[in-house]
């Protein structure tokens, strides 16, 4: 599947599961949605966990009645959602399409590694010999589980094409331990999520301006704005050379390292800052400065669902 856009948009806020703050509503999202499919950009992550299937719902409602060749579903299956039966993996595929009324998924993962190589097995085993299969790909794995993965889907007939992990200027733990090479080197595309830290590398938050109180996302990066408010001014100074906003600078950042960053979308510009910052190349220099930037800042962004890549 070559004919990917340079961004996936992330819908991991449209599940309303307390991680973000505020209540997005289907209304308030369609015109995100609208304009993220006028700006080409066809291609939306989502998963069952994220509020239990209200964000699969969203993306469905909109995407009903679209030619199917018009875009793109990457979904996933959380081994912690999984039903104790035999079958769980073929029931949680199955209702995952019922409930977004497709027949089949583009890409498909493995959300994290509880019990990954089991789950791998399962989702070669449920793939094997069917027609319509996705790219298949693991998250939050780190290099000797992908490799794993690997293996375990090569043993029938299948391969890995997708890496999904944190990846960011102040988490760069998937390139450090090896995984953007083995990556590069087997044909596997690197998506990399949470490039804008949840908005915290967007600009838009600082000491006066933290994130709304009480949100999860607030809990992490509010104490470390201080030190952010650093890395924020030198993507902003990039930006003005660039004429575009900050926010589009990490995102910049992720493809010059020749990721598929997921960009988060709530609001209509997201989507319009995410179009543009496709088409900024940051040259070799700049993208160095930015990682020395962040590296003296000494954050660590691992998250409570995360582990450093070794
Ligand atoms: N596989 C996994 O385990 C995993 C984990 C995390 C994420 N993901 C995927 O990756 C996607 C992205 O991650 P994320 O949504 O957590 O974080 P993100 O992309 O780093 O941040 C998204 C947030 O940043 C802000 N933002 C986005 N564009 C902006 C712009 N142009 N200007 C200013 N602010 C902007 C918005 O929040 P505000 O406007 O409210 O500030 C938005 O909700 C998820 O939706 C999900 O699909 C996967």
């Amino acid at each position: 599947m070559n004919n990917l856009p340079k961004i996936a948009l992330g819908a991991w806020a449209w599940g309303n599961d307390g991680t973000f703050g505020g209540d997005l509503t289907a209304d308030s999202l369609r015109p995100v949605f609208d304009k993220a499919m006028e700006c080409g950009l066809n291609l939306w992550d989502t998963a069952y966990a994220y509020g239990m299937g209200t964000s699969e719902k969203v993306l469905a409602g909109f995407l009903k009645g679209r030619a199917r060749e018009g875009y793109f579903v990457s979904d996933k299956f959380t081994p912690q959602c999984a039903n104790g039966r035999e079958t769980a993996m073929a029931d949680m595929i199955e209702m995952q399409l019922e409930l977004m009324e497709l027949d089949r998924f583009d890409v498909y993962w493995i959300h994290n590694v509880w019990n990954a190589p089991h789950w791998t097995e399962e989702l070669a085993k449920y793939y094997e010999g069917r027609d319509n299969v996705p790219m298949l790909g693991v998250s939050n794995h780190n290099l000797a589980e992908i490799k794993e993965a690997n293996e375990i889907l090569k043993a029938h007939g299948l391969k890995l094409s997708a890496v999904q992990n944190h990846y960011s200027l102040i988490n760069r733990s998937s390139e450090e331990s090896g995984i953007l090479d083995y990556c590069k080197e087997n044909g596997i595309i690197f998506f990399s999520y949470m490039v804008l830290e949840q908005g915290a590398l967007s600009g838009k938050y600082d000491t006066f301006h933290p994130m709304p109180a009480s949100s999860d996302r607030a809990a992490t990066y509010n104490p470390v704005l201080g030190k952010l408010e650093v890395l924020n001014a030198a993507l902003k100074k990039l930006a003005d050379k660039y004429g575009v906003g900050t926010a589009q600078i990490p995102v910049a950042w992720a493809i010059a390292k020749g990721t598929l960053p997921i960009i988060g979308v709530t609001k209509v510009s997201h989507v319009e800052d995410a179009a543009k910052a496709a088409s900024v190349t940051l040259t070799d220099e700049e993208v160095s400065e930015l990682e020395r930037i962040a590296d003296s800042l000494g954050i660590n962004a691992i998250r409570f669902w995360e582990k450093e890549m070794k």
